[in-house]
């Protein structure tokens, strides 16, 4: 990958007490793109907000760097990828980890209390903005669409990492532009580590992989996004093409010994059924928010857009010589769209292989299967404000975009219903309407889509779960494979599906974002605010 050495040493003079002037270099030439407001706190920040930059000690101070690149993933031919780099200006070197091998962002890996400040720089030819996505941060530190900064912008990120041990993840957030830049290439993976996971032992090293799943079109040596137009759109992208850390046909040789596999879905909008080809269930360890209370099985993981789980993999009765392979499961779900045409060669529910794991050696050493992992503490349903009227987020199509209670994305705005008091805990059901054109294409487009929902900030715990009787048949081709014993920060919602959810909102107030994670839908405006007052 190359290196500027001039990027570098500017970035190194500008570390530390230059921040507020790079800041002001940064966003003026921009200034149409950035709230003005927005601006003008992130400059006065220092001496008038706790969370925004305050050129202070930190722990680790990081340059994250997006620039368009070439490489290899077909071996032989160089595709343009736009792609995350990030070196460490201050602090301990190993905050950042390459996944060898790919263009994937570098891992950040965070410790739980660490103070970081993370300089963000946009090189691509759009503007752009980065999303922790499943960390608890001040909204100014979140990535909200509101503070995009254009080709040549920088953010200054500053924030004390509070999220329980796990895999968590970063991406670009611009509104209307999410779906093509982290199809691109712009993602990475956040693992935090924390005092309750270092009393446990858990693989660590090169015994703890991560695997993030993407699905990819190409055309010639090129990435292809919409091929189909306004169809994939409409359903979201689904390439013909799985990649796992950017790799076709992803192997990673194990040895006969236990294993922790990180699975992120980072893919636009595909849905994961994820097994093994030899039948033997799935251990699973953490979700969305980290550690379970409790390793769960499951014979196979129903893995939306954005979701995580980190797998426990015993290998060590494996042959030697042998290989395991993670498969995607065949599944029931409507194609949308047989009548609006359009094609793909995998289509949603299809069965593939997803990455292969030959046995090739043995070790001395495993980590044994802990029976207890963690304390959740999880809250009370007893404890949230609105257990008798729940807060209902219908998703349904209407006027030909896809929205939540009737509406699309705007930029500030929040409804009367979209405001929370901080300090409270509330239910929420997201309920997935299916439907709703209005008649004319009953049966059609607005029917039988699952969609991921994301709330940011604070994770939330899963209440449960009801379907009715039309969705009934294809939502039980799923629903074995759902994971909610622990915390999440997303939830998929099958067509016909209520899901409850406790969240708390008891840290940050402000504006943060709640929205659909099939890419497509969120850029064609599947998103709202809401908003944490503190009155
Ligand atoms: Cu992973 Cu609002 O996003
Ligand atoms: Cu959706």
């Amino acid at each position: 990958m190359p290196h500027n050495p001039l990027s570098r040493r500017t970035f190194l003079a500008l570390s530390g007490s230059s921040l507020a002037a790079l800041v002001v270099t940064a966003c003026t030439p921009g200034g149409g793109l950035v709230d003005p407001a927005t601006t003008t706190s992130l400059i006065a920040g220092a001496a008038t907000s706790s969370t925004a930059p305050s050129g202070g000690a930190v722990d680790v101070e990081i340059a994250l760097r997006a620039l368009p690149d070439r490489v290899e993933i077909r071996p032989g031919t160089l595709t343009d990828v736009w792609q995350y780099t990030a070196e460490v200006l201050a602090g301990d070197p190993a905050t950042v980890e390459p996944i060898i091998g790919s263009y994937l962002g570098p891992t950040l890996r965070f410790r739980r209390g660490e103070r970081v400040r993370l300089i963000f720089d946009n090189g691509i030819p759009d503007e752009s903005i980065v999303h922790w996505h499943g960390l608890d941060v001040p909204e100014d530190m979140d990535g909200h669409p509101r503070f995009a900064v254009p080709e040549g912008g920088t953010y200054v990120y500053e924030f004390t990492v509070d999220n329980r041990a796990g895999t968590y993840w970063y991406h670009p957030h611009p509104h209307g532009s999410t779906g093509p830049q982290v199809y691109a290439g712009m993602a990475g993976l956040i693992i935090i580590t924390d005092e309750e996971e270092d009393a446990l032992s858990l693989p660590r090293g090169e015994f703890d992989i991560p695997l993030v799943l993407q699905d990819r079109t190409f055309n010639g040596d090129q990435l292809s996004y919409l091929p189909n137009g306004m169809m994939d759109r409409m359903r979201g992208f689904l390439g013909d093409e799985i990649l796992v850390n950017e790799h076709i046909d992803a192997e990673f040789p194990v040895a006969a010994r236990s294993y922790r596999i990180r699975i992120l879905n980072g893919s636009n909008s595909r849905i994961y059924k994820l097994a093994w080809d030899n039948g033997s269930s799935l251990t699973i360890l953490t979700t969305d928010g980290g550690l379970l209370e409790s390793p769960v099985t499951r014979p196979y993981v129903t893995l939306g857009p954005a979701e995580r789980v980190d797998l426990w993999v015993d290998f060590t009765s494996d042959e030697i010589g042998g290989t395991r392979t993670l498969v995607s499961l065949p599944f029931s779900a409507p194609q949308m769209g047989g009548m609006m045409g359009g094609t793909t060669g995998l289509p949603l529910g299809a069965r593939f292989d997803v990455a292969s794991f030959p046995v090739d050696r043995t070790v001395d050493s495993t980590d044994p299967l802990p029976d207890r992992l963690s304390d959740p503490g999880f809250v009370g349903v007893d404890g949230a404000v609105n257990s008798d009227a729940p807060r209902v987020v219908t998703l349904a199509m209407a006027r030909g975009s896809w929205t939540l209670n009737g509406r699309t994305f705007q930029m500030t705005n929040v409804a009367e219903d979209e405001n929370v008091t901080h300090g409270t805990t509330e239910i929420w059901e997201f309920h997935n309407a299916r439907g709703g054109m209005g008649g004319g294409m009953g049966g059609g487009m607005g029917e039988g889509l699952a969609h991921p929902m994301h709330m940011h900030g604070q994770q939330f715990q899963i209440l449960d779960r009801t379907v009715d009787d039309q969705g009934r048949a294809e939502w039980e081709t799923v629903s074995a494979g759902y994971v909610d014993d622990g915390w999440k920060d997303t939830v998929l919602v099958m067509p016909g599906e209520k899901v409850r959810v406790l969240r708390r909102f008891t840290t940050f107030p402000g504006l943060f974002l709640y929205h659909c994670h099939n890419l497509e839908h969120e850029d064609m405006g599947m998103m709202r605010n809401f908003r944490i007052d503190t009155t």
